[in-house]
């Protein structure tokens, strides 16, 4: 039984921010698993060759544009799934965004919308159309990449930290209005992942350094370490759990001073 937990085949995955990082190593993995798997994310050409990448596998990809702050595109996206597909099964809400570094404080309107827009009034209205179609077949998973920054502040990234915040609340929001129709609703909360959205801090060597020392594991993430609480809560294995949330950050901090 646990083997079929596992197995993905038939099933239509719905990945954001698919086009690099942690969203191409998710899409990779349910390609893998046997999945339909629909990336997305703003640019085509990007998705077009993570989707050539994954050609070869026991699923097939496909590649679909879609801001996900934008109602349009998002209307959009989740009407061509339901064409080519019929169905979605697991929605990842991985885009997120930050334009800004510095104290909160400082913020301005503009910054504070955009961050809002793509990292949780994207999520919550793109699960809003999703959990329909879900509801329409019996139900589905979903799963928002949330992060460490939601549960602690993260110096310099303060209005991240509030949208991500926000996107743990919307899970456990959304997890208690739709499980009555079958949908399970989860976040993983990832620390420092080595992508091109952490470069900043991954790059700076003192910053590095003093997150690998208060390491339990004495490293950071790569994208291919957030996979597997990805996938444990976008399947039958996880068929009893709904609006939790797992932290996968190598232990950062345990070894604190
Ligand atoms: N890396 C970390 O240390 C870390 C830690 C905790 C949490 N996270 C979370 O993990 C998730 C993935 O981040 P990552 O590190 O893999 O970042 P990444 O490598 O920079 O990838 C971000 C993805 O989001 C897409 N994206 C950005 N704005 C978008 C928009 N408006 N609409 C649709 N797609 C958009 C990007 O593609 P386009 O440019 O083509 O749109 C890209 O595919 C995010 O939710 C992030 O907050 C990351």
């Amino acid at each position: 039984m646990i083997k079929e937990w596992f197995d993905f085949s038939g099933k239509v995955v719905l990945i954001t921010g698919a086009s690099r990082g942690i969203g191409e190593s998710v899409a990779g993995a349910f390609c893998d698993l046997g999945a339909s798997v629909v990336l997305t994310s703003r640019k085509q050409d990007a998705l077009d060759k993570v989707a050539c990448n994954l050609q070869g596998k026991s699923g097939k990809a496909c590649a679909i544009a879609c801001h996900v702050g934008k109602e349009e595109d998002r209307k959009k996206l989740v009407d061509q799934v339901i064409q080519q597909f019929g169905k979605i099964d697991v929605l990842v809400n991985n885009a997120a965004t930050n334009p800004v570094f510095g104290p909160a404080i400082n913020t301005d309107e503009g910054a504070w919308d955009k961050i809002f827009e793509v990292n949780l009034k994207g999520p919550f209205f793109l699960s809003k159309l999703v959990a329909a179609k879900m509801a329409e077949k019996g139900g589905g998973a979903i799963v928002n990449v949330a992060s460490v920054a939601g549960l602690k502040p993260m110096m310099g990234l303060g209005v991240y930290s509030i949208s991500k915040a926000g996107l743990l609340m919307l899970t456990r929001v959304l997890a208690a209005e739709l499980g009555e129709k079958g949908i399970r609703v989860n976040a993983v909360a990832p620390g420092v992942i080595k992508t091109k959205f952490s470069e900043a801090i991954w790059k700076n060597d003192f910053i590095r350094k003093v997150v690998e020392q208060s390491s339990a594991l004495g490293r950071l993430g790569e994208p291919d370490d957030v996979v597997g609480a990805v996938v444990f809560l976008a399947g039958p294995a996880a068929k009893y759990i709904t609006g939790q949330m797992i932290v996968v950050d190598g232990g950062t901090g345990l070894k604190g001073a």
